[in-house]
Formats: C-alpha cells, structure tokens, sequence
C-alpha cells in the first residue's frame, strides 16, 4: 500500500469531487456500467498492524458540550459501533450516505472491475457525491466522532467527502474504524489534513467482533 498515493490535499479532493459529479452526471444520462471479473488482493499486506491496533493507546480529553457521532457503514459494522459510542456518551447520529448506494457488487474487492476496485486504482472516482454533508446544529457540536470502514488501508472514501466539505474549528475530532484485521494506521491523520481544521485526536480501530462492552471502555476512556 503506497500511502503517498492516497494523500490527497483538500483543494485536490474539492477538483476531483466537481469533475467525479459531472462524470457521475454524464455515466447516468447514457446508462453506462461496466463489470467484468479479476482478482486481487486486499487485506494481506495491512495484517501486520492488527496486533499493534488492538493495543493502540486511547486518548485521553476533557471536554464537555455536544457529541456527535458521524459514521459512514457499507455493510453494518461501523453502524454498530457507532450506535454504541452515540448509546454511552448519549450523543446524537448522522449518517453519511452516498448518493448511489454501494451494492454487494460494488464493494466486491475482488473483482479488479468492481466500483471500490476501479475507485480505488483512480482517485478520481472517489470523491463519491453524499445525499447530505449538512448536519442540523452543526455548529453547536464541540466533539465529533468520525467513523468509517478501513478500505485498503485508508478510510473508506465516502467519509472523506463529508470531511473535506465540513468545518472543524474549535471542534475536538476523534476517528474511529473497523476492519477485518488492518489497525487505523495513517486513516485519522489523512483526514485530518484533508479537514485542514478541528483538534483530531488518535483514533481507535474495532472489528466485528469487538463487544459493546469494549467499545464503552474505550469512550469512558476518553472522559469527555
Ligand atoms: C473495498 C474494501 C476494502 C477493504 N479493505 C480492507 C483492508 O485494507 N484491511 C482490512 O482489514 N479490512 C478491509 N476491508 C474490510 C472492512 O474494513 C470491514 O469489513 C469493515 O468492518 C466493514 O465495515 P462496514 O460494515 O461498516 O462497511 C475492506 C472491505 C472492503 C469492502
């Protein structure tokens, strides 16, 4: 994983998200899809960050105000998690969205032609357009949890278009991610630079099987 490649700054996300609408636009007025079948491999290379992810070291702030938990889930698991944090620390929801919802097929990572393959070998295409990125009362949020799923070793991209459009001044920002078996590894610091703005503290790395028990000790933690 070539993680230079996916350091991407905020202006060139903002280009890349104005030419991947109008390509988005033209692909929908002439019905275009395309699939066909290779393979790859996805998760190999990041297993050996596991071990030290489930011992990353929690952060620790003292903040008091309204929490927010932002999560983007293709498939449920950081919806759990995310459930849980907003559950502990009483906080409220959003979800992020994307316009065209990613299909089973879509999220096929071993299909070299599948969606996240093709958006993944093109940075282009990944600046996917959101149903939402205004959250109601944005402004009266002081900590914001940002949650995702680790795609190739970074956070899935659709987070990416709700951070990069979003100001985070004066707001403490705390990721959070699951994974089959990579750890967090550079995902927070990368979006916290495409953000450009907020306080983003380490984050944390969950997977399926972590327990609502694991996942309250780690927010009570961070004694917000
Ligand atoms: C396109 C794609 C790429 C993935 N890349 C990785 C990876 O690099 N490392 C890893 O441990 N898991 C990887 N996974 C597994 C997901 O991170 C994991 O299943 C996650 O918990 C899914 O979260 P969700 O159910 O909220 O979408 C990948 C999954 C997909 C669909």
């Amino acid at each position: 994983m070539n993680k230079l490649k996916n350091k991407i700054s905020r202006r060139q996300f903002l280009q890349a998200a104005g030419a991947s609408a109008a390509a988005l636009l033209l692909a929908s007025c002439s019905g275009n899809s395309a699939s066909s079948v290779s393979s790859s491999s996805v998760a190999s290379s990041e297993a050996a960050s596991s071990a030290a992810a489930s011992s990353e070291a929690t952060s620790t702030v003292t903040t008091t105000g309204k929490t927010l938990v932002v999560y983007f889930s293709a498939t449920g698991t950081t919806q759990g998690v995310a459930q849980t944090i907003a559950d502990t620390v009483g906080a409220d929801l959003f979800e992020v969205v994307p316009s065209d919802p990613y299909t089973s097929d879509d999220l096929n990572w071993t299909n070299n032609d599948s969606r996240v393959s093709r958006e993944h070998n093109d940075e282009g295409l990944r600046a996917v357009a959101l149903e939402s990125t205004d959250v109601d009362g944005w402004d009266d949020y002081d900590t914001v949890f940002i949650g995702y799923p680790i795609w190739w070793g970074i956070a899935a991209w659709p987070m990416s278009s709700f951070v990069a459009v979003n100001d985070f001044t004066g707001k403490t920002v705390i990721p959070f991610c699951t994974s089959t078996s990579s750890g967090i590894g550079q995902s927070g610091e990368l979006l916290a630079e495409l953000a450009g703005t907020g306080s983003w503290l380490d984050g944390q790395r969950f997977s399926r099987s972590s327990s609502e028990a694991d996942i309250a000790s780690w927010v009570n933690g961070l004694n917000l």
